[in-house]
């Protein structure tokens, strides 16, 4: 039987809430703020929390730990099987649409499927799954996403050909018009003004019930976003969107562009890997060999599958989690153990604490991309870059493959990062902060 959930004492309640959770908060859960980002890899936060989660589980055999926050109660669980009943068992009796979602993710997606009551999310998630082409390895709509993606790197290069060097913020600029591209079509690219919109209401999500919600703002970014999918561009996701249902579509879409930011961290730190270790790189230039980085040029042809540039993202994500914390809310009593939690007990899923576990991984602390083709990470519910059981993330193999052949082309210029020396040697830093990268040629001093 689970091990019964234990109430933790004031102390260490204290110190799972200063160490553990504040540091998550204060960077924000829905778009990163720099300046605390700095601040947690300065601190390496998550090698403190892990710690403090780790001796826990150890004090209490591996219960979930109650901790007290206000007046909410959140189950922080320590082990695999736990985290597999959270996940196979959502949306019900374990939703996602916890309270602390609504709260943030309202500001800007009402009617995403992660905030959706069972009721909606029936019809909500088989659209998800049917435009993003969930179990398709490589979207049917591959040619146009690679096109945006060279489209994107062709900026960055010039940028490193005048310049010699760029920086986490020129990435961004240029992955965000990967991404309008993807989603929107070719038209939306320079869109910056959606972009400002979206990031505007992000803010606000980051402090949830205690920022108003801007109707009036919200309201613009679904007009906008509407205009694109009502007419879409032939390729892209916003046709497939308008194919499967144009109403539906405006309300999901928000998610995915901010989804897609997740996806720019994992690859700018895959590849501050790449340049800071020569054979990750070889590695990757070799894969993409003979037809080229994109798998030779846009057509109509399907893009190669990149297997080791996409596990390159899947280690970064395992090492740097994006998503800090899978949560769910329980909707009925849950009995666990010998007790029996209410209704609306929140449930926590801490994805560092189990990404880099060294009591179940041997390669805890490395960066190990074989271990995603080799069949290692893939039986333990522990690792879970883009959840798992019924409410995953349908748009993981839009997100690999985007992220993949972007990593493939940038890698194929000889960059340095800076700090190289301290990225090139295992074990690897428990905290990275994506947004302090910085990149150069080769020759550059
Ligand atoms: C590196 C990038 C990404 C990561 C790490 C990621 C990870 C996740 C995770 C952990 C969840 C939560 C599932 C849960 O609560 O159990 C999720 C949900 C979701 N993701 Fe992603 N995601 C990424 C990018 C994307 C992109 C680009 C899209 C769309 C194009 C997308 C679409 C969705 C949707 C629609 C959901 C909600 C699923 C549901 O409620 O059924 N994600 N993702």
């Amino acid at each position: 039987m689970s091990p019964t959930p234990v109430d933790l004492t004031a102390a260490e309640n204290l110190r799972v809430l200063g160490r553990v959770l504040a540091p998550l908060v204060a960077q924000g859960a829905i778009v990163r703020r720099p300046r605390a980002t700095a601040w947690a890899e300065r601190h390496q936060t998550d090698r403190t929390a892990r710690t403090v989660l780790a001796d826990l589980r150890a004090r209490y055999g591996g219960a979930p730990l109650v901790v007290r926050i206000g007046s909410r109660r959140l189950v922080v669980v320590t082990e695999p099987e736990d985290v597999r009943r959270l996940l196979e068992g959502s949306p019900e009796p374990f939703t996602p649409a916890t309270k602390e979602k609504r709260a943030a993710l309202a500001h800007f997606q009402p009617e995403g499927v992660l905030i959706s009551s069972t009721a909606e999310r029936w019809h909500r998630r088989p659209f998800n799954e049917a435009v993003l082409q969930t179990e398709q390895a490589v979207h049917d709509d591959g040619p146009a996403v690679v096109d945006a993606v060279q489209h994107g790197a062709a900026e960055l290069t010039q940028r490193l050909d005048s310049t010699g060097r760029f920086d986490a913020q020129s990435f961004t600029d240029a992955w965000w018009g990967i991404v309008l591209d993807v989603v929107l079509g070719p038209k939306a690219r320079d869109d910056r003004e959606l972009v400002a919109m979206l990031d505007a209401l992000r803010r606000d999500a980051n402090w949830s019930w205690l920022h108003p919600r801007r109707s009036g703002l919200c309201d613009d970014l679904e007009s906008r976003i509407a205009s694109y999918v009502l007419t879409p561009d032939p390729q892209g996701l916003a046709a497939a969107a308008h194919r499967c249902g144009p109403a539906t579509a405006v309300g999901q879409v928000p998610h995915w562009l901010f989804a897609f930011d997740a996806a720019g961290a994992a690859t700018l730190r895959a590849l501050a890997m790449a340049a800071a270790r020569p054979a990750v790189r070889e590695r990757l230039l070799a894969e993409a060999e003979p037809a080229g980085p994109a798998g030779g040029p846009a057509g109509d042809s399907a893009p190669a599958l990149l297997p080791y540039a996409r596990a390159c993202v899947l280690e970064s994500l395992r090492l740097w989690p994006t998503t800090f914390a899978v949560l769910r809310d329980s909707t009925g009593p849950t009995e666990w153990g010998e007790r029996t939690l209410p209704t609306d007990t929140g449930f926590a899923i801490l994805s560092s604490f189990f990404h880099r576990d060294p009591a179940r991984l041997g390669h805890a602390d490395a960066f190990v991309p074989e271990a995603w083709l080799d069949g290692r990470n893939n039986a333990d519910w522990g690792l879970i870059p883009f959840s798992g059981g019924p409410v995953a993330c349908p748009g993981r193999n839009v997100v690999l493959l985007v992220a993949s052949h972007l990593l493939t082309r940038l890698a194929a210029r000889d960059l340095r990062v800076a700090r190289g020396r301290y990225l090139a040697r295992d074990p690897v830093p428990a905290t990275m902060d994506h947004l302090g990268l910085r990149f150069r040629s080769a020759g550059e001093a």
